[in-house]
């Protein structure tokens, strides 16, 4: 699977996506409302890079920022069911790869774009399984920017130094022994944010501690949540977790304590990439290898927990032309490898200009060409809206009960309810 999904790195420097601005567009369509939760510091910059393209080649245009703030879109998801229920649209909206756009799919909301994909050639440019994860019955629904990477630990070199911790931890049982040498330090062990974040937390303890093969079979109908194994699985979660240090607002905050030397550990998406490394005014500045370092989470080398941002056309949205404008850019090898050096991520099509991905996105280019491949539970891969809302519920309980039996039991009664 991952060979197929590979990303080939040839170099050709065709714009195979030049938006043509919609032909007819009219004067009092000009406003292409793009819905994401690209706001904050590091997101906003690959947003910004993109829709440059997008406004240089559609003069006539007027891109709309309508992005909500909140990592991984847990207030924009929401903002975003009442539109689509009120039957007012963005031109364009944010969904992930996967079980999250099937469900906007199955819902009738979404636009087949199999005819986009047909003039662009956008078939050959994708890797066929990416496709599938945005099609329904042969028709294709949206068009993908990028691939993320969920299970990355990133750390401090010196924090870890001070604490005699030699280098990355490559299991669970040498992470949760690290943790607590820098914890007899007194610098926080492991940083997290909102919510959402110790639901990606629980996701790569899930892969580190159950393997690839065990962890994609969650996700299948009929899976056994409650095998001793995911017991085990959580009881290694509870003992990370007691490391953890405060929670911030959200995963900007926690990341930063890494990069400023008042945290050893934090488990984020390659998001994070971007906000270390970008200029300040966007990023924060820092220097590879020196203020962050990164290695797969702990049990998880030669795995990419993947996920896919692709953006979408909506039915009735009021600017339809508009909106396939933004698709293009969106497509195109020019947009992709603009948004993505600055989003921290790697582009979806296979034929980007690999010189651009440098440093940890080099590791990052490698590793999705000869990685098994899992996917995420928080960022919309394996399990749909619904599913994931009870998932995150039960997390939330479990951070007041800390009761694994209860959380074990939650989450089986959550696949039960959503697996299909
Ligand atoms: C993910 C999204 C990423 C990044 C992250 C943090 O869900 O796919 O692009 O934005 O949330 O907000």
């Amino acid at each position: 699977m991952a060979g197929l999904l590979g990303v080939s790195a040839c170099g050709g420097d065709k714009p195979a996506g030049q938006a043509t601005g919609g032909g007819e567009t009219k004067a009092a369509t000009t406003e292409v409302e793009v819905f994401s939760w690209w706001t904050g510091p590091g997101e906003a910059d690959g947003l910004k890079a993109m829709r440059e393209i997008f406004e240089k080649q559609n003069p006539n245009l007027k891109f709309l920022d309508a992005a909500v703030a909140g990592g991984s879109g847990d207030k924009a998801k929401a903002l975003l069911q009442t539109k689509l229920q009120g039957g007012e649209p963005p031109d364009s909206f944010q969904g992930h790869a996967g079980a999250e756009l099937q469900g906007y799919i199955k819902a009738g909301q979404l636009e087949d774009l199999t005819s986009l994909y047909d003039e662009l050639k956008l078939k050959d440019v994708f890797p066929a399984q990416l496709v599938e994860q945005l099609s329904v019955e042969g028709k294709i629904y949206s068009v993908p920017v990028n691939i993320h990477r969920s299970n990355i630990l990133w750390f401090n070199p010196g924090v870890l130094k001070e604490a005699g911790v030699a280098g990355a931890p490559k299991t669970i049982d040498e992470f949760i022994a690290a943790l607590g040498k820098v914890k007899a330090k007194g610098k926080v062990p492991l940083s997290i944010g909102s919510e959402w974040t110790v639901t990606h937390l629980l996701e790569n303890v899930l892969l580190g501690s159950l393997g690839t093969d065990a962890y994609n079979g969650l996700f299948k109908p009929g899976a056994n949540w409650g095998a001793p194994e995911v017991t085990k699985a959580l009881e290694n979660f509870k003992t990370i977790m007691s490391f953890a240090g405060d929670p911030q607002d959200d995963w900007q905050p926690a990341a930063k304590q890494v990069a400023d030397g008042q945290a050893a550990f934090n488990i984020m998406g390659d998001w994070a990439y971007g906000y270390f490394h970008n200029p300040p005014d966007g990023g924060l500045g820092k220097t590879s290898k020196t203020d962050f370092d990164w290695a797969p989470a702990p049990g998880t080398e030669g795995t990419y927990l993947w996920l896919s941002d692709s953006f979408t056309l909506p039915k009735g949205a009021k600017n339809r032309e508009g909106a396939l404008a933004w698709l293009k850019v969106a497509a195109s090898k020019e947009g992709q490898d603009a948004f993505n050096p600055k989003k921290g991520s790697i582009p979806a099509r296979k034929d980007a200009d690999a010189s651009l991905y440098t440093d940890y996105l080099a590791d990052a280019l490698k590793d999705w060409s000869g990685n098994k491949l899992a996917g995420s539970i928080q960022h919309g891969v394996s399990v749909s809206q619904p599913w994931l809302t009870a998932i995150n519920e039960q997390v939330g309980l479990f951070l007041g009960t800390k009761d694994v039996a209860a959380l074990q039991k939650g989450l089986a009664d959550a696949a039960t309810a959503n697996a299909q």
